[in-house]
Parts: structure tokens; C-alpha cells; sequence
């Protein structure tokens, strides 16, 4: 779909919503309702359930749900395709999170497709790049310890509020240039637009960020500083300054982007670990070594996002037809969880062979923060092990997750 982000417009391709919603093409021995995201059965164990999605659906189906109906595409192969191949799975108008119809905007960089998509990566990419976050590298490891200081010898701490979202959070906050001081009102926009599951509350989300993020840029355009929303706010790719629409749409996806992910992340993993000491015994024991493969192998098994598209033509998978203006949604952990990749898959094996993860897609649209996450679960792991090398839940703890699009444990207490 050809798009000018400067002068964006609403999708006229229809949202379809529940069980009397279902397009004419779509076999009804294929619709499911599963769930996904928000049922008793999903919040129980999100990614138990994406798991068994292998042995309970097909490798395509329909999925029927309050928050929107779509495909659900769960088998890595074709993920790798369809991730692969934007002239067929668009991200134009693909982004749940609704907008004022009278003032639209596209999310950049995630709502457009090549070759327009490039133009808007190359701008922030060199801060994102394996050696740009590398400079953050010692910035991270001492926040981490400030940490980690305030709740050592107490024994105990509830992690993600003590380490596992304020550690991302504020080195998220840094890169952008934002106050530290507004870090709890961000992360709760962020919570009621990403999982409150109720398009009036995600609105009014949405409005509370436009509304803040539309001044902040005013600041950075008169005052300049070297913080990303000031480089976005400043950009002019080939000699063009972006529009006003361009620089919130940008600066506002990064913001629901970079948020949540790394902490749902580290709470889903530390949950683990405080789970199975013998797994935390063997990281001390290769971190030194193998502590890039540890990494990507808890990111496999713990991954905690999903890839939407709409379909820009009819496409056929596996003998199932799907039409342009479809939704789909790859659900990266199920694919992360595809058997005929990963034998055994929801065990932690730092010995797979190596493949491919979906943790943070693939294609053109794969995730501007992977190597900011990466390296923050890295040096989270290293210094968490170095002074709390052995850690348990808190008895009697009951885990909770948020129903939504990013998937983590509400609390984790942890005592040693
Ligand atoms: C463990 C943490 C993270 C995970 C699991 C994650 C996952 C993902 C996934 C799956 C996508 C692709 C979405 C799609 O295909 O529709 C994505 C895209 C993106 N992510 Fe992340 N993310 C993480 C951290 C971050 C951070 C820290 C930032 C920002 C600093 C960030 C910024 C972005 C951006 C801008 C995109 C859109 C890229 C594009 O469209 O070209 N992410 N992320």
C-alpha cells in the first residue's frame, strides 16, 4: 500500500469484532475462540498455553475475539515467511492502539512498510546499533548495582518494582532525553494502553501520552539536546525536516515500544529462575563463557510479544485461504515454541543448536531495542548473580499476569 506518513489517513479496511463478524471466506471449522492475550486458561500460564497451541489448533485458524478477530499464525516457518515478505503481510494500519480519527497519525517506524520505512530507521538505528548501546554498557551495570544496594540486606524485594522495571525504564528514559522524575507516570500510561483490554481506557492512554509527548517535542525543537526524541524532533533525511505527524508518530512508538518489554521480560525470566536454583547454579557456573547463548536461549523461552500484519493481498497457507484487509497475528512465542525447531521446547537448553528466535521478529521491521535488551538482560543477569547468587519466591506468593499485548508476571517477590 503506497503511504506518505506526512499526511496520514485512517485505514478503510474494517476492524472485525466477535462471533457475528466473521468474513464469508473464512471456513467455520477453523474459528477459534482461544483466548489468547486475555482468557482464564492464557493468564493461568501464557506461555504453557502458547505452547500446547501446537497440540490443540491447527497450524492456521481464526481466531474470534472481543479485542479484534485475525489469524493466528503459530508455526516458525512460517513466521520466517511472512515476517519476510511486507508486500504480502503489511504493517499499514496493523497497530491495535486506537487514535482520534481527526488527527491521525502513523506509529513509526512500526506501520510502515519499504521502501518509505528505511528513511526513518536510519535515523535512530546508530544510537540502537550492538556499539551504540555498548556505550550504555556502564551507565546500566551501575544502575544496576544503585539497585540492587537499596535492597540487598534487607533480604528480600519485590522485583519489579525494585529492579526489574526501574533498571530498563530509566535507561530507556536517558536514551530519550525524558525526565526520570515522570518514570511511574509513564509506566502506568503504558500499562492502561497496553493492558487494560478496554478501548476506552487505552484512549484515554493515549491521550494523557499525546498530550505530554506533543510538549516535550516542542521543548527538544527549541532547546536541543542529544537525546533521541530531540534527534527525531531535529531529523531532516535528505535534506527534508520531518513533519510534525512524522516526529510524534516516531517518538510516540518508541515510547509504547521501549516501556514494558524489557521488564516483562526480566520478570518473566527471574520467575523462572527463582524457580529452578539448579538453573540459576549452572548460569553462575558458564556465565563467563556461554553468556550470550544463556541469554538467547531465556529470551527463546521467554519471550513476550507478538507481530500483527494485515494481509495486502489474498494469500493461500497451508490450503488456507486468506484475503487482502484480513488481520493475522504470528504469535512469536508459539512459533518460539514450534517443536519441529525447538525438540522439547518449553525446557531451557543453553546447548540448542542454533536457530533463529522470534523474540524480537525478523524481517525489516525486527526490533529497533533488541541489542538494548539484550545487553540490559545480560548485565542484569551478571550483576544479580554476583551479589544475590541464590533466590527464592516468597512463600505463599500467587502469580498473576496482565491480560495484553506484552506478556509478564504483575509480582514477583523474591526473598534470600
Ligand atoms: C525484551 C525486550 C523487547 C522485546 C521482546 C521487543 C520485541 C519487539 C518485537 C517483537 C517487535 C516487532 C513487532 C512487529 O513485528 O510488529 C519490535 C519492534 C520494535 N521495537 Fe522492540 N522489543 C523489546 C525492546 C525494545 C526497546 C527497549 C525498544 C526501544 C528502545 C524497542 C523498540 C522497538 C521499535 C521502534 C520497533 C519497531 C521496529 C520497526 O518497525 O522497524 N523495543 N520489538
Amino acid at each position: 500500500m503506497p503511504i506518505d506518513a506526512a499526511n496520514p489517513v485512517p485505514p478503510t479496511f474494517e476492524r472485525h469484532v466477535g462471533m457475528d463478524q466473521i468474513p464469508a471466506h473464512v471456513p467455520q471449522d477453523l474459528v477459534r475462540q482461544s483466548g489468547l492475550t486475555f482468557g482464564p486458561e492464557f493468564l493461568a500460564n501464557p506461555h504453557n498455553f502458547m505452547a500446547a497451541l501446537h497440540e490443540k489448533q491447527p497450524p492456521v485458524y481464526y481466531d474470534v475475539s472481543p479485542m479484534g478477530n485475525m489469524w493466528h499464525l503459530i508455526k516458525h516457518e512460517d513466521a520466517l515467511f511472512g515476517l519476510r515478505h511486507p508486500e504480502i503481510f503489511s504493517n499499514e494500519g496493523a497497530t491495535p492502539f486506537p487514535r482520534d480519527p481527526n488527527d491521525y497519525f502513523y506509529f513509526i517506524p512500526i506501520e510502515i512498510d519499504p521502501p518509505h520505512h528505511r528513511k526513518y530507521r536510519n535515523i535512530v538505528d546508530p544510537v540502537f546499533s550492538p556499539k551504540g548501546v555498548l556505550k550504555l554498557e556502564g551507565l546500566i551495570r551501575q544502575r544496576a548495582n544503585d539497585l540492587i544496594d537499596q535492597f540487598i540486606d534487607k533480604g528480600e524485594c519485590e522485583f519489579t518494582e525494585e529492579f526489574g522495571r526501574p533498571l530498563p525504564v530509566s535507561v530507556f528514559l536517558d536514551i530519550m532525553g525524558l525526565p526520570q522524575d515522570m518514570r511511574d507516570t509513564f509506566v502506568s500510561w503504558a500499562m492502561e494502553l497496553l493492558h487494560s483490554n478496554d478501548r476506552e481506557r487505552m484512549g484515554a492512554a493515549m491521550m494523557s501520552i499525546t498530550e505530554y509527548l506533543k510538549d516535550a517535542i516542542a521543548e527538544k525543537k527549541a532547546n536541543p539536546d542529544d537525546g533521541v526524541v530531540s534527534l527525531i524532533a531535529h531529523a531532516a533525511p535528505d535534506g527534508v525536516p520531518l513533519s510534525d505527524k512524522e516526529i510524534f508518530g516516531f517518538v510516540c512508538f518508541l515510547f509504547i515500544g521501549g516501556l514494558d518489554t524489557v521488564f516483562a521480560t526480566l520478570n518473566n525470566i527471574w520467575l523462572y529462575l527463582a524457580r529452578n536454583p539448579a538453573k540459576v547454579q549452572e548460569i553462575a557456573e558458564r556465565m563467563d563463557n556461554d553468556i550470550d547463548r544463556i541469554v538467547e536461549e531465556l529470551l527463546r523461552r521467554w519471550s513476550v510479544t507478538f507481530s500483527g500484519r494485515v494481509l495486502d493481498q489474498d494469500y493461500e497457507m497451508r490450503g488456507v485461504q486468506m484475503k487482502k484487509g484480513d488481520r493475522v497475528t504470528f504469535v512469536l512465542p508459539a512459533c518460539n515454541f514450534d517443536p519441529e525447531v525447538f525438540p522439547n521446547p518449553l525446557e531451557v537448553d543453553f546447548d540448542r543448536p542454533r536457530k533463529t528466535i522470534l523474540a524480537f521478529t525478523v524481517g525489516v521491521h525486527s526490533c529497533m531495542g533488541g541489542h538494548l535488551a539484550r545487553l540490559e538482560v545480560k548485565i542484569a543477569l551478571q550483576e544479580w548473580l554476583k551479589r544475590i547468587p541464590s533466590f527464592k519466591l516468597k512463600e505463599g506468593t500467587h502469580i498473576e499476569y496482565r491480560p495484553g499485548g506484552v506478556i509478564g508476571p504483575e509480582e514477583v517477590p523474591l526473598v534470600w
